[in-house]
């Protein structure tokens, strides 16, 4: 698909928490179509050992909650004990549902918070001493709620927010040895996480495209490629920061613009 080198990965191992479908199965399956070693982990047992059968021969499917500190250490563990010490760790595991702030209790909040937010800290604090250093790469998989106010979605735009905050923060106490940086994906087709957020529109609607300056979805692959970069040498110099892998989501709406500029 790239001009990335078949072999770029090879003698890396990777590890993607939440890499048991949609987005991060993606990077996951283009890790190892690299050459890299890779582990995924999710709750559900058996669609992780799916996910892996998906992914290589050798990749490893991973039971682990990561709300759960102790479950997601030994998840990782368990991937270099297999695989060798990490190069590449992937923080992409979410939950979300559409929700007026008065329709969630505090538990609805707390368990997005939980599994974003701070499964996104158990998984890079997990990860430290497992590391190949220097030059490990951690990518966190955030949203553009992090940065815009989206109603029904407080608990994704909190948590996503605190995502991009971890990965400042570990950016500057971690450097030099390890980078640290986010993907922001726009609207993916084919996605769960779209599925909830647009139902009905079987992954491709069209009724969102006038908002999108490139005027359509965004494919998994694409967001996959950004991650291959980001662990990449390529990428050396890159840390503490978020890529918007989003089609221009978030520039407003492209055709109301471009209308208003004689473009359209
Ligand atoms: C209001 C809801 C709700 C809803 C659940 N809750 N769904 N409240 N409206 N539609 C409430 C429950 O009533 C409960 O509160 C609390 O949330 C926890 O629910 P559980 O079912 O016990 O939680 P759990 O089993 O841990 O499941 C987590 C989950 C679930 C988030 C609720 O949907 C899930 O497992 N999701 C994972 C898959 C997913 O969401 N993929 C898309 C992610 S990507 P009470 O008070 O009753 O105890 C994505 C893309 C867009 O989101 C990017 C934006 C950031
Ligand atoms: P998805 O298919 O639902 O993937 C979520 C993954 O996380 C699954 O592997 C799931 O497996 C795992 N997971 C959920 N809760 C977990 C927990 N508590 N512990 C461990 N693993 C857990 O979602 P997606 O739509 O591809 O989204 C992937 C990522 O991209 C998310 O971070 C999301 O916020 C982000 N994103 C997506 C879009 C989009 O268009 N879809 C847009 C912007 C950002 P189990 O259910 O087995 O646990």
């Amino acid at each position: 698909m790239t001009a990335f080198k078949d072999n770029l990965l090879a003698g890396k191992t990777a590890f993607v928490a939440g890499g048991t479908s949609g987005i991060n199965l993606g990077i996951a399956k283009r890790f190892a179509a690299l050459g890299a070693k890779v582990a995924v982990a999710g709750r559900n047992a058996e669609k992780a050992q799916n996910a892996a059968a998906q992914i290589a021969p050798d990749a490893l499917g991973l039971s682990a909650d990561v709300r759960n500190y102790e479950a997601i250490r030994g998840a990782l563990q368990q991937a270099v004990d297999a695989h060798g010490n990490l190069d590449i760790v992937v923080s992409g595991a979410a939950g979300n549902f559409l929700a007026p702030a008065l329709g969630m209790s505090a538990n609805a909040f707390k368990t997005v918070v939980d599994i974003d937010l701070l499964g996104t800290f158990n998984v890079f604090r997990a990860c430290h001493d497992l590391l190949n250093t220097p030059g490990a790469s951690l990518i966190a998989i955030t949203a553009g709620q992090a940065v815009n106010a989206v109603p029904l979605q407080i608990h994704a735009c909190a948590a996503k927010a605190g995502v991009n905050q971890v990965v400042r923060v570990l950016a500057m106490e971690w450097g030099p040895d390890v980078r640290v940086n986010g993907i922001s994906p726009g609207p993916i087709a084919g996605t769960e996480g779209m599925a909830r957020l647009a139902p009905g529109s079987e992954g491709r609607s069209t009724g969102t495209h006038e908002r999108i300056a490139l005027r359509r979805w965004g494919e998994i692959e694409e967001v996959a490629e950004a991650a291959v970069w980001l662990c990449s040498d390529s990428a050396a110099y890159v840390t503490g920061t978020i890529i918007d892998v989003d089609g221009g989501s978030q520039l407003g709406d492209a055709t109301r613009r471009n209308m208003a500029r004689g473009l359209a």
